[in-house]
């Protein structure tokens, strides 16, 4: 079985984000096998919930709740939903109605949370100006970062990922002389080099992905947001498991060493969140870990 194309291909020019949860008292089987049927994969990525799980009876090895963490300097919420689906694409009028079509058919078992619209900022910066997604594992790397292999033939395939989306304070940021940026994350503004004698709080310093043990590898596909009010990065990261993306976050927060990332000075998780992606087979998604 394949992963979700959409998993492995770059990030999109526009991108709309969908979240649900479950009505009470229904059984979201007829509504996911609709939504398999209608799926590729690639234009939407889809990713299910523990409370959808739940509903269906079933258990699914290595899908559990995203961890909050708590710190003087620090809150990440742990908010679970039961639904996700990235749509992507490069047209906004043709996403909103896509996702009207989606929130429609899912409607008798999903009640629409939220939609999160998203796009590519420049060459895939994020909103600070920095290049998001250098490091990002390419090729046979981002499969073995991202999918899961070996854990029999209905999860063979498939993917898990931490959803988080952050808000911005940017009149802070960029308030920072530009040494003090660089420093935040730890590479240069100017030509993305890295900064070897940046502080420990530097983000990639954090978070530098062969520095654990055992190597804690993700693949990242994140995008930058905006609303009305507020601006920031959906934080997206799609793993073979939650291992290496709850050892990053981990180390961001301090619990090793008590060094607080640096991004925390301008930016916060409003909301975090895990789902498991089904693997997909003959253009649509293979659901039947979940028995369906
Ligand atoms: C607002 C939130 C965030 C922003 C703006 C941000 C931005 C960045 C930037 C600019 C880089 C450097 C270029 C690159 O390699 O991609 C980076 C690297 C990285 N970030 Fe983040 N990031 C955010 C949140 C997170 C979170 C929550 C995690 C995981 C818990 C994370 C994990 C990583 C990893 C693994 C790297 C590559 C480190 C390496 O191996 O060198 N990031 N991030």
């Amino acid at each position: 079985m394949d992963v979700q194309p959409g998993i492995l291909r770059p990030v999109p020019r526009l991108a709309r984000y969908l979240l649900f949860s479950l009505r009470p008292s229904v059984n979201p089987a007829d509504a996911l096998n609709s939504l398999a049927t209608a799926t590729d994969g690639d234009t939407t990525v889809v990713g299910i919930g523990g409370s959808t799980v739940h509903a269906l009876g079933v258990d699914l090895p290595g899908l559990r709740v995203f961890p909050a963490h708590v710190g003087a300097a620090v809150a990440i919420p742990s908010t679970p939903q039961a639904l996700w689906c990235w749509l992507r694409g490069d047209d906004r009028g043709e996403l909103l109605h896509r996702s009207r079509a989606l929130q429609n058919s899912l409607s008798p078992a999903f009640r629409s949370e939220k939609a999160i619209d998203a796009f590519q900022y420049g060459p895939g910066l994020d909103l600070t100006g920095y290049e998001d997604g250098t490091e990002n594992p390419e090729g046979e790397k981002a499969q073995e970062a991202a999918v899961v292999n070996g854990l029999g033939p209905s999860l063979d395939g498939s993917s898990f990922v931490a959803v988080q989306q952050w808000i911005h304070d940017l009149d802070t940021f960029q308030a920072m002389p530009p040494q003090q940026q660089d420093h935040v994350i730890g590479r240069r503004k100017s030509d993305n080099e890295e900064i070897d004698d940046a502080p420990d709080s530097a983000h990639v310093k954090r978070t530098a992905q062969e520095t654990f043990r055992p190597e804690a590898f993700v693949l990242r596909r994140s995008m930058p947001w905006a609303d009305e009010l507020n601006a920031g990065l959906v934080f997206v990261a799609f793993g073979r498991s939650f291992d290496a993306f709850e050892a990053q976050l981990a180390r961001m927060v301090g619990v090793e060493d008590g060094v607080t990332d640096a991004l925390f000075r301008f930016t916060r998780p409003v909301s975090g969140s895990y789902f498991w992606c089904p693997p997909v087979a003959r253009g649509k998604l293979d659901l039947s870990a979940l028995g369906l």
